[in-house]
């Protein structure tokens, strides 16, 4: 048995009454940055052969601080004064480079992988979007500032790199009406589509992100209009997938909105392809082609896709060109609305690896505003309702995860806690890592899981969930989970080590909080036999629709026939 009750056992009633104070919220636990240097985020980046390179070193320490890069492969240049790697190489290959980072307390080194190939997002994209604080009334000032904001508050030297304006950065002729600054004509005579007058110039904006070394995103849709009634890239797709590129942008979140609406589908908008012969045909279909669009274009443009969830995504999201896909609806601060989507994760974990990413959506910390829909302008932010261990849970839980890390709050308006969350780099490094193994449930209870996934390095990262009100003792009991002898616990969000285990570690998580620990190898530790990923020993591996299409008759498939998933349906 691998959860243990304490305080508030199911079986003891007068220990529930006990327990009915307010469980205790834990406060900042991330220690802060160090004066020496110490160099973060990803250890690994893919870029086509000849597509222009932009990385910003995330490094923390003191300024000033010298940087440097060596073995840099032809075409690649480091621009040692703004920390920033770029040129272009035309050789397919893995070039490691080392970068030195140093300044009067200390010096750090680190070897990089430049991946010159096909794949690209070979760690999960981290950034920042704006539709969860700004929504429809965002402009090319929040964007801009949202980009200054990510260098002062210091979260680029974390490995946080894209920003993403979302929907309403294009005209919108029916639904707002009433708002000037969304009217005007769609797209020019040619076809190519016009940003909206708060956006006047997309190309300038892309530049003033790039000057920072940062990564900026855009928004469409399949469908003639966005899910906010935008202009879509209905009909222009290859025309939109060049303009975008033209502009400069690194990342496209292609949402289906109005490409499904039935009054669509009836002939409204009509065109031949819509219904493909088979669901996964209908549902392929319009990403495919975007997806193609997008890699014929000079420059790597991140594609993730947005269609809820629907047809198991998961399972073909890279084949039609994604680095990643949304695998649900929406995702608004409620904690049981939280416990469903990281539930509905359990059996994704097997299409997740380096260029493909299960995406739970953006995260939801700090100040927010997304809820209300239907006034022009909204801006108003609240601070995100979830409690401090809840929003441990979030983050945790997203790093885990494997998920697309994209802030959705105000940057401008980061607060202590938030801050705290987004700059914890032990944390950070159980998404970005190399191998890009998603976490499994491995042990569940009626008031906690237990998730882990494996490291490039042979350690075990395992998220202790908590998903009762008050504390929990939770365990990872060594042997029901596959592992022998003896390994170092280390803390992540603490970055303290907690003493060497063997046969089993345990914890009391306070209610609704993860506690976060990364298991190193010791003395005899291994996997137990036959045992050669510890996610084998999954309590979730059925493969099935998270949501299946909305065609009458239509049946979700049981499983997904590939090599790794019928072994693992077999067992
Ligand atoms: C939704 C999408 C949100 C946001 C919004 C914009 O469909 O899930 O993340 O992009 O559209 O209208």
């Amino acid at each position: 048995m691998n959860i243990v009750n304490t305080c508030c056992s199911t079986l003891a009633l007068s220990a529930t009454m006990l327990c009915a104070a307010p469980t205790p919220q834990l406060g900042i636990l991330t220690p802060p940055d160090g004066n020496a240097p110490r160099i973060n985020g990803t250890r690994v980046y893919g870029v086509r052969p000849g597509r222009p390179i932009l990385w910003r070193l995330p490094v923390t320490g003191k300024r000033p601080m010298r940087l440097a890069a060596e073995g840099l492969p032809p075409g690649a240049t480091f621009d040692a004064e703004r920390g920033v790697l770029g040129g272009a190489v035309a050789e397919r290959g893995t070039y490691p480079i080392t970068f030195t980072a140093e300044n009067g307390d200390g010096r750090a080194t680190r070897v990089f992988k430049l991946v010159v190939g096909d794949k690209i997002a070979l760690t999960p994209p981290m950034g920042w979007n704006s539709w969860n604080c700004f929504n429809f009334a965002v402009t090319e000032k929040n964007i801009r500032d949202a980009a200054d904001a990510m260098v002062s508050s210091g979260l680029v030297n974390h490995g946080w790199q894209y920003v993403n304006i979302d929907d309403f950065w294009q005209n919108n002729p029916y639904r707002f009406k009433d708002d000037a600054t969304l009217q005007g004509a769609e797209r020019k005579p040619d076809g190519t589509i016009n940003p909206n007058a708060r956006f006047p110039d997309m190309k300038g904006l892309a530049d003033y992100v790039h000057a920072k070394g940062l990564k900026i995103g855009l928004y469409s849709s399949p469908g003639p209009y966005t899910c906010g009634m935008c202009t879509g890239s209905w009909g222009h797709e290859w025309q939109d997938a060049k303009t975008y590129a033209d502009w400069g942008y690194d990342f496209l979140k292609y949402d289906l909105c109005t490409y499904n609406r039935k009054n669509f589908r009836k002939g409204m908008y009509s065109h031949k392809g819509i219904a493909g012969d088979s669901p996964l045909e209908t549902a392929t279909l319009p990403f495919r082609l975007m997806g193609e669009a997008l890699a014929a274009q000079k420059r790597d443009i991140v594609f993730s896709l947005c269609q809820y969830g629907q047809v198991s995504v998961s399972s073909w999201g890279e084949n039609v060109g994604g680095q990643c896909w949304r695998t649900g609806g929406d995702f608004r601060d409620s904690f049981p609305q939280m416990a469903k989507i990281v539930r509905a994760q359990a059996s994704l974990w097997p299409y997740a690896h380096p260029g493909a990413w299960n995406d739970p959506d953006m995260l939801m910390v700090g100040p927010i505003s997304i809820g209300g829909i239907g006034t022009v302008g909204m801006t108003k932010t609240h601070g995100c309702t979830f409690t401090h261990n809840e929003q441990y849970t979030h983050v945790s839980m997203w790093a885990v995860l494997c998920a697309p890390m994209l802030i959705g709050c105000d940057l401008t308006k980061l607060d202590d806690f938030t801050l705290s969350l987004l700059t914890n780099d032990e944390v950070i490094e159980a998404n970005q890592d190399e191998l890009g193994a998603q976490a499994a449930l491995v042990a569940k209870g009626p008031r906690a899981q237990v998730w882990t996934k494996p490291m490039h390095d042979g350690s075990l990262v395992f998220a202790l969930f908590n998903t009762a009100d008050d504390a929990t003792r939770i365990a990872i009991d060594y042997d029901s989970l596959g592992i022998e002898g003896k390994w170092l616990v280390r803390d992540l969000w603490r970055q303290k080590d907690e003493g060497i285990y063997g046969i089993k570690y345990s914890t009391e998580v306070p209610g609704h909080a993860t506690h976060l620990v990364r298991l190193f190898p010791k003395e005899d530790a291994r996997l137990a036999e036959g045992v050669t990923d510890i996610r084998m020993n999954s309590v979730y591996i059925q493969f099935e629709a998270s949501r299946p299409v909305d065609k009458p008759g239509y049946k979700a498939p049981k499983s997904y026939p590939c090599e790794r998933c019928d072994r693992l349906n077999a067992k």
